[in-house]
């Protein structure tokens, strides 16, 4: 068998989605290496700055090791704009979304809101509100956005900054997509760890 018998979904037997999900579940082993090839992508996209986005996301990730965070925030900080090919708009909301079944939920709450964080920097000079992220006031986790905005996005622009090249990133990139989804002991509802170590 190498296809399912079926058109419509609701025709399927027990045989075509066995199939399947034996099918998915080896396409589901290339998550990391398709995130790694997507984010050289990022290479093409978005000029304007002094560096590309795949320099920018190497470069946080870069600090993010340097300051001794564990592997769920080194990864985060690589793959945090990887958005920005598909979805402009909410491109915070598409990291995030990508990351949630493999990394704590610290992590991929702080993914999530990091756009509006940002705002604090730039949002006066673009009409936007700098103060949005008082909408969090109050959050367990607005401390953890504070400062990975602070420590690794919003100063990672430097084009002569000691960056770290993406291969130093695909083991950790690989260990994180390959953890059973939504392990509760990955997820680890409300338990913070700190960005510095
Ligand atoms: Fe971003
Ligand atoms: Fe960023």
């Amino acid at each position: 068998m190498d296809q399912v018998k079926f058109t419509q979904m609701k025709d399927g037997d027990k045989e075509d989605y066995d199939f399947l999900t034996a099918h998915e579940i080896e396409h589901t082993k290339g998550t990391a290496d398709r995130l790694l090839k997507a984010l050289v992508d990022l290479d093409e996209g978005l000029s304007g700055y002094q560096i590309t986005r795949l320099g920018h996301s190497l470069q946080s990730a870069t600090r993010a090791e340097r300051d001794g965070a564990d592997t769920d925030w080194v990864v985060a900080a690589l793959l945090h704009d990887i958005g920005d090919i598909f979805a402009p708009y909410n491109h915070d909301e598409y990291a995030a979304t990508i990351l949630k079944p493999f990394v704590r939920e610290q992590v991929t709450w702080v993914v999530e809101k990091h756009g509006d964080f940002q705002l604090v920097y730039y949002g006066e000079h673009v009409g936007a509100n700098p103060e949005k992220r008082q909408a969090y006031s109050g959050h367990p986790y607005f401390d953890d956005c504070a400062t990975f905005c602070e420590r690794w996005d919003q100063n990672s622009f430097d084009p002569d900054y000691d960056t770290l090249p993406i291969e130093h990133f695909a083991d950790r990139v690989r260990e994180v997509f390959a953890r059973e989804p939504y392990d509760p002991t990955v997820i680890r509802a409300g338990e913070r760890e700190p960005l510095q170590a």
